[in-house]
């Protein structure tokens, strides 16, 4: 009986010991930009096993980011840190207009008995060999700002590289991914696979990312989850910000087709959202953030259209009359991959609804006077030009 518990208490000891031999871990996608406001903004990675995870950040005052303890930020729910490989931290109570560096740190959590947790060594992004990251927060008081726009990639992550290249030269005030970025979502690791990587290695890490679902990414077996992926700052996938001129509206358009379609599986119950979701936006219209902007702009995957496929028809009849009354300077689309101007006046909109063609970049520059767009190819041929005067 003794040998047999030394044999025991020996196995168990292997264990732990394998346990904590376990290699560091290691950040397999991200960093990415989600939510940045004038005061905050939201840092999304994943790493290769359970971990606590935080960011750091340092004023970009010219002092090394090992000058001194910087201040940390945790994902934390209800004043408990989350363990997990999907990690997302919000930063806040910061100054507008002005530029942080950031770094985000790993501890992997080995689970012990009772509830338990020893943690392995820490590992982070580095700020000794590179530059730790940097993110500037928005300012309503800047006078003129750019932003690029991509809908309809499905899939084609080359062409997506392509477009989005210089992204993080060219000095965007965020990049808009205005829906269907995949045609399918069947697992997490797809949409990294598809997009997600390439954005953050190109831009996102330092540029903020505007997330717009289309209607593809209601569809496959990762769908319902897909939003944990993209923390917005009213938690949903529609929601709104400020900045320099422009106030920015994100809508979520939902499926194209009646939610009884046979494609949906008997799941859908987007008229119901497009409802809910209505409300949210004549709040939105009637504040004073929103009425005292110079320049208002809508996102949102699917054109308003009175005789289109129903989605189309259900955004016409819930949200073009909210804004219509408000008062909107343009609404930008994709999902018909092609060139389309509705010009104001025009089919019940009292505002420019223009959609941007698949697999092309939209270049937009906005000031208080007007907005300056181009659309460019995957060969940087610039095929459409736009100009709307206020
Ligand atoms: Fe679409």
């Amino acid at each position: 009986m003794k040998k047999l518990i030394l044999i025991l208490s020996l196995l168990i000891a292997g264990a732990a010991t394998a346990q904590d031999n376990k290699k560091s871990v290691v950040i397999t996608e991200g960093p990415y930009l989600q939510a940045v406001g004038e005061n905050e903004f939201t840092v999304v990675w994943k790493t290769d096993q359970d971990a606590v995870a935080w960011v750091e950040i340092a004023p970009d005052d010219g002092t090394h980011f090992y000058n001194c303890e910087r201040p940390q930020f945790y994902q934390a729910q209800f004043g408990r840190k989350v363990i997990g490989t999907l990690h997302k931290v919000k930063v806040s109570g910061l100054k507008p207009a002005t530029t942080y560096r950031y770094r985000i740190i790993n501890a992997a959590a080995l689970k012990g008995e009772k509830d338990r947790v020893r943690f392995t060594e820490l590992r982070g992004s580095d700020v000794y060999r590179r530059q730790p990251y940097y993110v500037t927060t928005f300012d309503r008081n800047k006078s003129g700002i750019s932003f690029a726009v991509v809908n309809d990639i499905h899939g084609k992550t080359t062409e997506l590289e392509t477009l989005l290249a210089d992204a993080a030269k060219r000095k965007y005030d965020f990049v808009c991914f205005n829906g269907d970025m995949t045609s399918r979502n069947n697992t997490q690791s797809e949409v990294f696979k598809f997009y997600m990587s390439s954005a953050s290695k190109l831009f996102a890490a330092q540029t903020p990312l505007v997330y717009v679902r289309g209607n593809h990414e209601t569809r496959g077996a990762y769908a319902t989850s897909l939003p944990e992926l993209f923390p917005s700052s009213t938690g949903k996938p529609y929601y709104s910000f400020r900045q320099g001129p422009a106030y920015f509206i994100v809508l979520d358009c939902g499926e194209d087709k009646p939610d009884n379609d046979m494609e949906y599986s008997g799941l859908a119950c987007y008229d119901q959202y497009r409802t809910e979701q209505a409300e949210w936006l004549r709040e939105i219209a009637a504040s004073e953030e929103f009425r005292s902007a110079p320049m208002r702009i809508v996102f949102c995957h699917i054109p308003p259209e009175i005789k289109g496929w129903h989605g189309a028809a259900d955004i016409h009849k819930k949200f073009v009359p909210i804004l219509n009354e408000a008062g909107v300077d343009l609404w930008l689309s994709g999902h018909i991959h092609k060139y389309k101007l509705t010009e104001a006046g025009e089919d019940g909109c009292n505002f420019p609804v223009l959609c941007n063609p698949n697999v092309c970049r939209l270049d937009a520059q906005v000031d208080a006077n007007g907005i300056d767009v181009k659309i460019f190819d995957v060969n940087s041929t610039l095929l459409h030009t736009y100009q709307l005067k206020k």
